[in-house]
């Protein structure tokens, strides 16, 4: 048996630089991984068998069986796995719970199953699942391009701290990118910037995030939410990913407790989270 945490990502900054021919966008971002996490655990069986603590995610469909067959395909496994996921990240809200789940699952079977299957290798897979997963084997701060796939790790840094928060409804990573209008599309120029100063001084700043008019035309509650973290958090707020989640940067642990208690009396989902440095990581 082996468990792992799944943690969630923000970005720091988000660009889309263009439209591409096979549907996807061009994008640079900055991500970062969170203190927010799942678990993953996972167990020999017969079959692939998945359950979960949120019943509504306990499908076939579900990235986690998605990875598992995928590995078990591509190195022609006769084992099966059962995995228990406990969810806390909030499924559709911009954190990567889903792209997590799949990379960290990847990376126990490969344990599991004793494969032997290299990072670059794992990353093939991870890419065929989604454009996120890939950065999901990495992990900490990292510099995306491409699709998604395109990952440059970047060094770990200082603690930070944030409060994230969204209005509890999901929302489609597709619908948002389909709605991105030409004039949202960026340069690269702020998101380089962001990576930038993380290589020279270890501490990234907010940046830009392309998508989140988009976001805010299609879930106008999400820019309520918005609006209200940047009401009362002294410091800068972004949109992550395609949302609904937005990010408040905050100078310790008491004061991402008071915000997200604050967050959490107007009914918002919210959590304090804290950067985790790919050191960090278990997997
Ligand atoms: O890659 P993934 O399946 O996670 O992406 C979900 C959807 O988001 C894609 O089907 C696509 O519509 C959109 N997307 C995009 N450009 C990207 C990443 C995702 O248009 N770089």
């Amino acid at each position: 048996m082996r468990t792992a945490p799944a943690y969630a990502k923000i970005n720091l900054s988000l660009e889309v630089l263009g439209r591409r021919l096979d549907g996807y966008h061009e994008l640079v971002s900055v991500m970062q991984t969170v203190s927010l996490s799942d678990e993953i655990t996972v167990q020999p069986n017969v079959a692939v068998q998945l359950s979960c603590s949120d019943p509504a995610l306990e499908h076939r469909d579900n990235l986690v069986v998605r990875a598992a067959e995928s590995l078990r395909a591509e190195w022609s496994v006769e084992d099966g796995c059962s995995v228990v996921l406990t969810k806390r990240i909030p499924a559709a809200a911009g954190l990567g719970g889903g792209s997590s789940d799949a990379a960290t699952t990847l990376v126990l079977l490969n344990e599991l199953w004793n494969l032997g299957a290299s990072l670059s290798d794992l990353a093939v897979l991870a890419a065929q699942l989604g454009s996120d997963v890939p950065y999901f084997l990495v992990g900490g701060t990292a510099f995306i391009e491409g699709r998604g796939e395109r990952v440059t790790p970047l060094p770990d840094g200082a603690d930070q701290y944030f409060v994230l928060a969204n209005p509890r409804v999901p929302l489609s990573t597709a619908d948002v990118f389909r709605n991105v209008r030409s004039e949202e599309h960026g340069t690269g120029a702020a998101t380089l910037e962001v990576r930038d100063q993380v290589l020279r001084s270890r501490i990234a700043p907010f940046g830009v995030n392309g998508l989140q008019d988009s976001a805010f035309r299609i879930c106008p509650p999400a820019q309520r939410c918005f609006e209200s973290l940047q009401a009362r958090a002294p410091g800068s707020v972004i949109l992550s990913g395609s949302g609904p989640t937005s990010v408040a940067r905050v100078d310790g642990p008491d004061e991402a407790t008071q915000l997200t208690r604050a967050m959490q009396a107007d009914g918002y989902w919210a959590t304090a989270a804290k950067s985790i440095g790919r050191g960090e990581m278990i997997v």
